[in-house]
């Protein structure tokens, strides 16, 4: 939260606290940009109160046919989340994952068999941008609460599925480090608007 302080001025930020948990307050448009991946934590302990609070925006987020195809397995235990830390960091990539005090790891569940069918006919996998869209929410909401994230796509799955014991058919598609951010907050290297959009025409 103290990091935040240069940005909460300028953006006009307060914050609330709800039952033993601090909420920042702010606009959605500014909360997007307060949104970032955080590659440098603190070894302060995340609250589980706040880690709920991330899980419940997770369990929120829409999904096709409301299927709600997914699991959050959170690793706060130090060691263990030391051993997914292990199998998220190689070829330099993730090291800082040792840092983080808590590891989500994203689990794909069977989807429902109207999900599943619609996807069949439509030729698209729909629990993927499912569980990418609870993801989204769990970051966003994790930013309220003055916590860092970062979303984490390159690891080991076959170590983590062996590490927490997930039955070998369930495919990992993400992890979510988790803590109290040690970076400032950075400028957003986005393609610009009309790169990434159009009115009434597709623009190459
Ligand atoms: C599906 C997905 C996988 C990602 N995997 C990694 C990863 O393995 N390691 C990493 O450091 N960042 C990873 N990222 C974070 C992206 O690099 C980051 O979101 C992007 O550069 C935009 O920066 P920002 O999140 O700070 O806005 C991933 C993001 C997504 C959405």
């Amino acid at each position: 939260m103290f990091l935040l302080s240069p940005i909460n001025k300028k953006a006009n930020i307060t914050h609330e606290r709800r039952s033993n948990v601090v909420y920042l307050h702010m606009e959605f448009s500014e909360l997007i940009k307060l949104r970032q991946s955080v590659r440098k934590y603190s070894d302060r302990i995340v609250e589980r109160e706040k880690i709920l609070v991330c899980l419940e925006a997770a369990r929120l987020a829409p999904s096709a046919n409301n299927s709600q195809p997914w699991k959050f397995i959170v690793v706060d235990d130090p060691q263990l989340k030391n051993r997914v830390a292990e199998s998220a960091a190689s070829l330099g990539m993730n090291k800082f994952t040792y840092q983080a005090p808590v590891m989500v790891v994203v689990v794909l569940e069977k989807e429902n068999l109207l999900s599943s069918l619609g996807g069949k006919v439509k030729d698209k996998v729909f629990c993927h941008y499912d569980v990418g869209l609870a993801v989204g929410q769990f970051c966003l909401q994790a930013a309220e609460l003055g916590l860092g994230t970062c979303i984490i796509g390159w690891f080991d799955e076959k170590k983590i599925r062996e590490l927490l014991n997930i039955n070998r058919k369930r495919r990992i598609p993400l992890i979510i480090s988790l803590g109290y951010s040690e970076e400032p907050l950075k400028a957003k290297k986005r393609k610009p608007a009309g790169e990434m959009s159009s009115w009434n025409v597709y623009k190459n």
